[in-house]
């Protein structure tokens, strides 16, 4: 590791995989990027960059470099020292692990797997997948893990939009399947991150993972029902948790919401929660936050509706604007967005919705939600156009003041609007 020859593989060119890749570019690796998605390799190569908080000249640097390819042809796995597996881990209907993604990789592993070679999957899963669907194939494909092939669990702990925290600099937890495939995995990543975290098995790494997610979104769900419960009681929670955070132990504040979103909080716990079944015990807490989580975007509707009806306008004749389709501020990532689901209810109610995201100047067609309509400018003389807007992702742009001078009302959901016409949701 210590002279850069290894090449790198990473498969899963996505919010996870690009900046790991470019990570190990820049630490001096040869590295080799697949990804499905052939548009995603050719716009690397061109030097554009598909993820708006990943600058263009950083790729492009890369490439000029000469040590960074992307492509589609999974054949060229052999020519990896290394394969980290950053491919999505989302959830079927029910809602489900759904490891078609893993499983299909883990198969295109096997077909090229060659002696040597380190395999490590950072995809957030369940614990045991690994063992079951990384190991278990490679053995079945006579290869001996500790001396033929390394495998490890490495789990991402990636913050989009994180000025302070990016890949290099967040602790990285390793978990091999034994002694040698841990050495393995610890000697990779510390060629290229401050600090890695060495704990005893891939199980532990999964879970490690999963307990910060779900630790997130039980927190979440705790101050979304102390907001409904203390609006009841005329209360700000926004200004209770100011206060209770002054306290300098004992206490990490959480904000509510509209809901969750993103590609982890409102996914991965249910990856816990779904395998602890098999086991026959129930992770309540999971279930009771999902539950809470999930019913936040009808609670935004149903304050944002009895709002209009005290201004006096029904429903349907209501124009309503949402602002934000990303799920955080200032970044341009709209999975599992609660805007989402947000605008299509009021959609049933209401005369128009329109929405305003400066960073999604386009809807984009997802899994689920299909709006196929246009951001509207982001101008105070716009925002004087509609009977309410509901604002759902605090964007440092929607904070300026001036913007609702001539709102007729506004329910403000993320505590950044400051005026006597905003309504909390
Ligand atoms: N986004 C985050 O902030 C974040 C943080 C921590 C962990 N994770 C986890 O990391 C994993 C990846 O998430 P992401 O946000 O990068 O997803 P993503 O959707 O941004 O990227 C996944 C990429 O994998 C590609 N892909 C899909 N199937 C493939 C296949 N069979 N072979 C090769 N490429 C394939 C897709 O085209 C896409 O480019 C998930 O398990 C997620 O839970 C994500």
């Amino acid at each position: 590791m210590n002279a850069r020859t290894a090449r790198i593989g990473v498969i899963g060119l996505g919010y996870v995989g690009l900046p790991l890749s470019l990570l190990f570019e820049e630490a001096g690796f040869p590295v080799l990027g697949f990804d499905v998605d052939a548009a995603k390799a050719e716009a690397l190569h061109r030097g554009e960059s598909y993820i708006r908080h990943i600058g263009p000249q950083r790729v492009a640097g890369a490439f000029a470099r000469g040590r960074m390819e992307a492509t589609t042809d999974f054949d060229r796995l052999r020519e990896c020292d290394a394969v980290i597996v950053c491919v999505p881990t989302p959830l079927g209907k029910h809602p489900e692990p759904d490891l078609k993604y893993v499983r299909v990789t883990a198969e295109a592993i096997t077909r090229t797997l060659s002696p040597g070679q380190l395999i490590v999957l950072e995809s957030t899963t369940y614990p045991g997948t690994t063992r079951e669907e990384f190991l278990r194939r490679f053995e079945d494909a006579g290869f001996k893990c500790g001396s033929d092939v390394f495998v490890a669990f490495s789990p991402e702990r990636e913050d989009p939009g994180n000025a302070q925290y990016q890949t290099r600099n967040i602790p990285k937890i390793v978990g091999g399947i034994d002694e040698q495939s841990q050495k393995a995995a610890v000697a990779l990543y510390s060629a290229a991150v401050d600090r890695v975290v060495s704990v005893s098995s891939p199980e532990i790494a999964e879970s490690a993972k999963l307990l910060e997610n779900i630790f997130r979104s039980v927190n979440i769900a705790l101050v979304n029902e102390l907001k409904i419960v203390l609006d009841r009681m005329g209360i700000d929670i926004w200004e209770v948790i100011e206060a209770a955070k002054t306290k300098p132990f004992g206490f990490m504040p959480f904000y509510p919401g509209p809901g969750l979103g993103g590609h982890c909080i409102p996914l991965d716990p249910f990856y816990l929660s779904w395998k602890a079944a098999e086991y026959g015990v129930w992770a309540r807490f999971i279930e009771l936050a999902g539950e809470i989580n999930t019913s936040m975007p009808q609670y935004v509707v149903d304050k944002t509706l009895k709002a209009l009806n005290e201004s006096g306008i029904t429903m349907k004749h209501a124009r309503v604007l949402v602002l934000g389709l990303s799920y955080k501020a200032d970044i341009d990532d709209d999975r599992e967005s609660p805007s989402y689901e947000i605008i299509e209810r009021l959609d049933e109610l209401c005369e128009s919705v329109s929405y305003c995201d400066p960073f999604i100047p386009v809807s984009k067609k997802t899994r689920k939600h299909d709006l196929g309509r246009r951001s509207v400018p982001c101008s105070a003389e716009e925002f004087a156009k509609y009977d309410a807007i509901v604002v759902a992702t605090a964007h440092s742009v929607f904070r300026d003041p001036a913007l609702y001078d001539s709102a007729k009302l506004v329910v403000d959901t993320r505590n950044i609007v400051h005026s006597p016409r905003v309504v909390r949701a």
